[in-house]
């Protein structure tokens, strides 16, 4: 494995126009899930984990694990610290040793936010790390951080601004997706990454991940979104996989925890082979 390489493996990506897969894993089994799933599918990938899960384990711990577990594969892996409102947090995760962090300045006004996020950015690369932006609150709550409500979009213009400004690495849109499972078909404003491309010269990451149809992944990594986010198909992969294993430990009356990860690990890193065969990293590890 290669680490610390957010940067060159997104940039690689937006190159050659397929996207690196970056799924949320929250605890040894879904980390191991998703790097088998890339190693078997010769994939990069990215590993992230929310605020919540840094506040569950800690950043050290989860840079330590995942560091033992990448060493295991032998594709390119990175860890990414995903939606972080919080500069202690972000502090801390640079500290640990992340490679890269959505700095989520969505809550702030655009002044505040580009001000904050220049800070971050500097901070950042005295880590060597790199640094996704988002601005534009995207619909949908990830463990505990967002909204239920899309925010405001700001001018393509103005994005181009931000991040000529800022210097962040990778920009976070609000183009239509959410977080979580969509209740209707999500309506779609692709064009916005062509001209967004254009705009800042970046690659952008789409969010909301899960339930996307294989052709909104073509076409939306085919206009520039090089890094896609997949949490829930992961947790509830999981969660699923592990439950069937729970009705078949209560019919035998036998509780064997090892069966229970086992059926869990098999269903994320189903999850997440599905994902990875969608958008075009399979056989891209160099
Ligand atoms: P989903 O939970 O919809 O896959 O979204 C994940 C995401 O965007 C994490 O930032």
């Amino acid at each position: 494995m290669t680490t610390g390489a957010t940067r060159e493996m997104v940039g690689a990506a937006f190159a050659g126009r397929y996207a690196i897969p970056a799924f949320n894993v929250f605890d040894d089994f879904s980390m191991r899930a998703v790097l088998q799933a890339a190693a078997e599918l010769d994939s990069p990938v990215i590993i992230q984990v929310s605020v919540k899960t840094v506040r569950s384990l800690g950043a050290a711990y989860l840079r330590a694990l995942f560091l033992a577990r990448a060493r295991e594969v032998s594709v390119p892996a990175a860890l990414h610290l995903d939606h972080c409102p919080e500069r202690a947090v972000i502090t801390a995760a640079l500290e640990a040793g992340f490679d890269s962090l959505l700095f989520d300045a969505s809550d702030r006004s655009y002044d505040a936010a580009l001000v904050e996020t220049r800070e971050v950015v500097e901070q950042a690369r005295g880590f060597g790390a790199a640094v996704e932006s988002e601005i534009e609150g995207i619909r949908g709550v990830e463990d505990g951080v967002g909204s239920e409500e899309e925010g405001g979009r700001y001018s393509v213009s103005r994005v181009g601004r931000f991040v000529a400004a800022t210097g962040v690495d990778f920009f976070a849109p609000a183009i239509g997706t959410a977080h979580g499972r969509y209740s209707a078909a999500p309506r779609l404003s692709p064009e916005r990454i062509n001209a967004l491309v254009e705009a800042t010269g970046i690659p952008q990451v789409l969010h909301g991940g899960t339930g996307l149809a294989a052709v909104d992944f073509a076409d939306l990594v085919g206009r520039g979104c090089a890094k896609v986010n997949v949490s829930t198909a992961i947790k509830e992969g999981y969660l699923r996989g592990g439950y069937g294993e729970l009705r078949n430990a209560a019919e035998k009356d036998h509780w064997d925890p090892p069966r229970f990860f086992a059926a869990a690990t098999e269903a994320a890193t189903e999850a997440a082979r599905t994902h990875i065969r969608m958008l075009g990293s399979a056989g891209k590890a160099a």
